[in-house]
């Protein structure tokens, strides 16, 4: 089918590789029920890139993945790649594919499905019903900004470093997004920094604050410590609706409110870069939380509902196609509803199943909604 919709996908590594080919299975379903066709390349990237080419990201497939409307990614890395050169490391094609496209705007929402409440650690009155969207900030701060390295001290030590710096403008561009979001949900954004240490902290919150006034008066925006955020998260996270952060804790406190949901098996994410000027869509890429888990890899064993969470987020903030996003997250419930389990999700009475039963139980749950 011709499509003017252009996507790349990149498996990558580890869990990556069946978790994809699980939501190809997905997107020839619409394919064929919906009409909804892709214009879909595919490349390698991480680990999988260096073993074929010696690099975790070529110069084309960066070309082509700026060249694309979307581009989906499953995981990268595995222990196998523990002594490369950090340049070479799988996770330097991810981290590229971030900066290069410029995916400053990472969103990680945390939702607990109702059939999901059980698999928290948490008790169930904490996490039931709760919908909150952690905004990461994805290409500055600590992973980006200079200097950062490994030198040698005079002494035959050495000294490894990195800086956490962030620019006015870094902090208006992802402030602008978190209030965005919140306009589009219950109005309140919590800015996360430690301004009680660090100046990039004390920037952030004033920046923040200036915006807030400036653009922003319509929602309600308040401050928390770093530290005290992971606290909050874990004792009553439905106090917050969007929570806006920087690269490094937005990482910390996105993997913490996975496992309010469950798993870190069930959280998907958009990266998104500003809008193009001439199409309005931004540049985006669009991945689960979870990483290549090669302990599990290859066996079936792999949940791949951040997967196809991560693909409905590509439909609804790419193209625009809510019904679809709408009925692939209700497959997804329906799947949950029915009592089918992967393994990091399995709870007593319910069926365990792996990465193709489940993927099979979202297809059949496609079809029932579909007739
Ligand atoms: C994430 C991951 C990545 C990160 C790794 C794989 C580089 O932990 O997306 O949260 O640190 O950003
Ligand atoms: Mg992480």
């Amino acid at each position: 089918m011709a499509s003017n919709r252009k996507v790349m996908v990149l498996p990558g590594d580890g869990i990556g590789v069946e978790v994809m080919a699980a939501n190809l299975k997905v997107i020839d379903w619409l394919a064929k029920h919906k009409s909804l066709a892709f214009d879909i390349s595919e490349d390698k990237v991480g680990g999988a890139a260096y073993d074929a080419y010696g690099t975790p990201l070529r110069d084309e497939t960066l070309a082509d993945a700026v060249a694309s409307d979307a581009v989906l990614f499953g995981a990268v890395g595995g222990p196998q790649y523990d002594d490369l050169d950090f340049s070479l490391k799988p996770e330097r094609g991810l981290l590229a594919l971030r900066k290069e496209m410029d995916l400053f705007a990472n969103l990680r929402p945390a939702i607990v499905f109702d059939a999901l409440v059980g698999a928290s650690t948490l008790k169930p009155e904490i996490v039931s019903g709760l919908n909150i969207m952690i905004l990461r900030e994805l290409c500055g701060g600590s992973y980006f900004a200079e200097p950062r390295g490994i030198d040698a001290l005079a002494d035959g030590t050495r000294k490894g470093y990195d800086t956490n710096a962030y620019s006015t403008g870094e902090i208006q561009r992802i402030g602008r997004v978190a209030f965005d979001l919140a306009r589009k949900r219950n109005g309140s954004v919590t800015s996360v920094e430690k301004s009680n240490v660090m100046h990039s902290g004390i920037l952030w919150r004033e920046e923040m604050t200036k915006l807030h006034q400036a653009e922003g008066t319509d929602i309600t925006l308040s401050h928390m410590y770093a530290d005290n955020c992971a606290m909050q998260l874990v004792r009553y996270p439905k106090q917050f609706d969007v929570i806006v952060t920087d690269n490094l804790f937005g990482d910390l406190l996105s993997d913490c409110a996975a496992m309010l949901t469950g798993s870190l098996g069930m959280l998907p994410s958009a990266s998104l870069g500003a809008p193009d000027p001439e199409t309005g869509l931004p540049k985006a890429m669009y991945e689960p939380v979870h990483g290549s888990a090669p302990d599990i890899a290859g066996q079936d064993l792999a949940n791949p509902l951040a997967q196809f969470l991560s693909f409905a987020m590509m439909l609804r903030y790419s193209f625009g196609q809510a019904e679809e996003a709408d009925l692939v997250e209700a497959a997804v419930a329906d799947a949950l509803a029915s009592g089918k389990r992967t393994g990091d999700i399995m709870a007593p009475d319910c069926e365990q199943i792996g990465t193709a039963g489940m993927t099979q139980a979202v297809l059949d749950a496609m079809d029932r909604r579909a007739r």
